[in-house]
């Protein structure tokens, strides 16, 4: 190896210089430069081609890892990936650590596993296996955070995969900085991207999301990384959300589905109506529909209220769905459909604090105000899904028959879809109204309020 030169890594941003200043050139903290020995280009080239159609095959042979929790396989897209490397983001307290000793006790039932905490001791660590019925599990625990430690026991027990818990608490002697700081949250994420492709081992790293973003926590490592993990929740809600934001080994936006138990982490095997918990009376302004949010269809109650102005000028509030959407769908209904809300304030919650992309929607919520605005409840088993054109219109939207066939499975009985949506042959037990306009949907479903 040829001799290594000095470089100077801001201990803030991360960027590095060739000299050493008293303010970083790239973002211009002060003192924040510290010196780093930069590994020096090798002298003969180590790098070996291959041809792809043998890479490809090797790649099928190598086959993916398990997690034990099909929720978790079907996000990262068939399982863990050998040489791949995760980053699973997620606020303190949610549950990280707790899918991961469980993902790690089952993977060690066929491959040699190696969790390295650096926030909690061995101890620690064995009481949670306990408390989860894992006290058995075949997997080596480490308590340690120097990085170089971690994965020469790793190389040494051959693992098949490596947990490290967390990036933030572990640190690399070439980085310089404390644990925690930019340039060690990157030298340590680039240390274990280097070991994951050299040595096959599938790296899962937990990275805390800091609500201040004083640390800069996982998103400066996202580009690093094969697969990009959130694990998200609603305050008050045992249900947790793993969500893929970047995937080289499958599809993004995929939902896994989990609920925090007594017991750990169990999977939601039908999460279709996790979301609705709705009371036997219906109330004005509560309205179901199917979103396919995550690539499957979910059951959502949407909530209106609609409400005389007090003062000012009329407020719209939208919780779990865009703003400017619903400023147009008020615009569109007032227009063609005569509902008239210029002099209300006008409130529309997503219940169970998903967030809803998709223009399907559009009809359920003009629903919901109108019956909202009426003081009538809709039946019970009512849902509806459809688009709303400026001109009035009732456009279809993709996956229509799915999203009847799971509402039909839940239970519902009436569905105001567009015309577009109608099937040949409704589901059984489902009444299907199909409708065009605007004002011909309101009245479809406010003449069948209770
Ligand atoms: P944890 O996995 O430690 O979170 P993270 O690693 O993301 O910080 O989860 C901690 C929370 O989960 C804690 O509030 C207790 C709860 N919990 C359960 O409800 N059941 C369990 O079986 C376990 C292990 C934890
Ligand atoms: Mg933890």
């Amino acid at each position: 190896m040829a001799r290594a030169s000095p470089v100077f890594v801001c201990g803030s941003c991360g960027g590095e210089t060739l000299k050493w200043q008293g303010q970083c050139p790239l973002c211009g903290e002060w003192n924040s430069l510290e010196q780093r020995r930069a590994v020096a280009p090798r002298s003969t080239p180590a790098a070996k081609a291959v041809a792809l159609g043998s890479a490809v095959a090797a790649a099928a042979a190598e086959g993916r890892i398990a997690s034990g929790a099909h929720e978790l396989d079907r996000v990262l897209g068939g399982g863990l990936v050998p040489g791949s490397v995760i980053l699973l983001g997620g606020d303190p307290g949610i549950g990280k650590s707790t899918l991961l000793l469980q993902v790690a006790a089952f993977a060690a039932g066929s491959r040699a596993v190696l969790y390295a905490s650096g926030e909690e001791s061995v101890a620690q660590v064995s009481l949670r296996a306990q408390r989860l019925s894992l006290a058995d599990a075949a997997l080596s625990v480490v308590a340690e955070t120097d990085l170089a430690a971690i994965l020469a026991l790793a190389a040494e027990q051959r693992a098949a995969l490596l947990v490290i818990d967390s990036i933030q608490t572990v640190q690399s002697a070439s980085a310089g900085a404390p644990a925690g700081a930019v340039s060690q949250l990157r030298e340590c994420t680039a240390e274990l991207v280097r070991f994951a492709k050299s040595s096959g081992t599938a790296v899962i790293i937990v990275g805390h999301v800091t609500k201040e973003g004083t640390i800069a926590g996982p998103r400066l490592l996202e580009h690093l990384v094969d697969t990009v993990l959130y694990f998200q929740h609603e305050a008050g809600s045992r249900y947790r959300i793993v969500r893929a934001t970047k995937n080289r080994f499958g599809a993004v936006n995929e939902l896994g589905f989990f609920a925090m138990t007594a017991g750990g982490l169990r999977e939601v095997k039908n999460p279709a109506a996790i979301f609705l918990a709705r009371p036997s009376e219906p109330a004005p302004g509560s309205i179901v529909t199917v979103t396919r949010e995550g690539g499957r269809p979910l059951l959502i109650e949407l909530q209106a209220l609609v409400d005389r102005m007090r003062f000012g000028a009329p407020r719209r509030i939208a919780q779990g769905l865009d703003a400017n959407r619903l400023a147009m769908l008020l615009a569109a209904a007032s227009r063609h459909a005569g509902l008239a809300l210029q002099e209300h304030d006008v409130f529309v919650n997503v219940v169970g604090g998903m967030e809803i992309a998709e223009t399907s929607s559009d009809l359920p919520v003009l629903i919901a105000l109108s019956s909202s605005l009426k003081g009538q409840p809709l039946p019970a088993q009512l849902m509806s899904f459809g688009e709303i054109g400026l001109t009035g219109e009732v456009r279809p939207v993709a996956y229509g028959d799915e999203r009847l066939r799971e509402a039909q499975a839940q239970g519902f009985r009436i569905a105001i879809v567009p015309q577009g949506n109608a099937p040949r042959t409704a589901p059984a037990g489902l009444r299907v109204i199909a409708v065009t306009r605007i004002a011909e949907a309101l009245e479809a479903a406010l003449a069948r309020s209770g």
